[in-house]
């Protein structure tokens, strides 16, 4: 069933969904007729967009099992949720945010920009402490931590924290919880309310087989309120639709932080890719990525390879970073790209990201390349 929602070009190896992934068949039939009716209707049928709309944040809130759908904004990247939880807290200068030394850019600089404010980052080292990574971050929290934000899946690295442990000592302290999501959700089973979050971002594009512009916002309840509103529009008002209305309000859900029109065509493609991963499961999806990880860091293990990712099943998602000593990994990187291997060059390795639909020819295939460059 899921290989026939994929038409990758024969001869491609796509292994790059922790970058941006190819779309499901029902995704391009979606983007097609909603591209058909708009050229023939235009936006008489908005209505139902909307309900398509409302269905995807329902959606999103089943795969990360979310109390309610109130939760749930959506925004246009990870990047702009992350925005909006640092610049939506009334920091006090000396106020500490604690990330770790081994972020994606998007949540590190958010954090830095709010040096201006008085507010000092704090790096967890989970790179030395790959073992006890969690503790790094726990034992980094002081008195002084208003905020911890880590990536529940690293994109180097490939680590998966353990979101449950952090999210228990943040409650404890009374320290906000903030997770970019983008490497996990799609990939392995996330839980909001196991883990305690705060605020959860994903972009679609990557382990959510959706379209790039279009993001996961998750805003835990008590939050709502207490989030500073930067960015303002007619959409994100109580009374949406009532224009003459000049006694507005915010919204009381987290559309609230959704200033102006939705990105209905990324609303109807991500909407038809997560139905795919809600059919599957997100446990068994998990699954099938964990044995074609293994599959391949066993067989890179055998060759000689350095594995540059995490190993341990239960603390990895879909991403196996690797090197080959003496050999140089941008030449080899070069040449697997000229061979239709669609991979990353990431952390001083080759980043190999499979989902759970990916054929193990496709991994034989990759590998034999792998292992012909001298
Ligand atoms: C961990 C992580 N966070 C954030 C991003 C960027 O996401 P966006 O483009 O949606 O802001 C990436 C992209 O690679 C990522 O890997």
């Amino acid at each position: 069933m899921s290989q026939a929602e994929f038409a990758l070009d024969e001869g491609l190896c796509y292994l790059n969904h922790a970058a941006v992934s190819p779309w499901p068949q029902r995704t391009v039939r979606a983007v097609e007729r909603f591209a058909d009716e708009n050229a023939r209707l235009g936006s008489r049928h908005f209505v139902r967009w909307q309900q398509i709309e409302q269905e995807l944040r329902d959606y999103l809130r089943q795969l990360i099992n979310a109390a309610d759908i109130e939760e749930i904004a959506l925004l246009k990247s990870t990047s702009e949720a992350l925005s909006v939880v640092a610049w939506g807290i009334d920091w006090q200068a000396g106020d500490q945010v604690v990330i770790t030394d081994q972020e994606f850019p998007s949540n590190r600089i958010v954090w830095e920009s709010l040096r201006c404010l008085g507010v000092e980052v704090i790096e967890a080292d989970i790179s030395k402490r790959r073992d006890s990574a969690e503790s790094a971050v726990i034992d980094a929290i002081t008195a002084r931590t208003r905020l911890v934000s880590v990536s529940a899946v690293q994109y180097s690295s490939g680590l998966a924290l353990d979101l449950v442990a952090i999210g228990a000592a943040c409650r404890r302290r009374e320290v906000a919880f903030c997770v970019d999501a983008i490497q996990s959700i799609g990939a392995r089973p996330f839980d909001v309310q196991a883990c305690q979050a705060d605020f959860v971002m994903a972009d679609g594009h990557k382990w959510m087989l959706g379209p790039e512009g279009l993001a996961l916002f998750y805003c835990r309840r008590e939050w709502l309120s207490r989030l500073m509103l930067r960015q303002y529009g007619w959409h994100m008002v109580e009374a949406m639709g009532d224009f003459d209305n000049r006694d507005w309000q915010p919204a009381h859900s987290a559309r609230r932080f959704e200033c102006g029109s939705p990105n209905m065509l990324g609303t109807h493609a991500l909407h038809a890719s997560v139905s795919l991963l809600l059919e599957i499961g997100s446990q068994k999806i998990h699954e099938l990525i964990s044995e074609k990880a293994s599959y391949l860091i066993d067989k890179l293990n055998k060759n000689g390879f350095n594995i540059l990712s995490e190993v341990h099943p239960d603390r990895r998602a879909g991403i196996i970073t690797f090197e080959r000593p003496g050999v140089n990994t941008s030449d080899l990187y070069d040449y697997l790209q000229a061979q239709g291997v669609i991979c990353a060059l990431r952390g001083g390795g080759i980043r190999f990201s499979p989902h759970f639909y990916t054929p193990e020819a496709v991994l034989e295939r990759a590998l034999s390349l792998v292992l012909a460059f001298e």
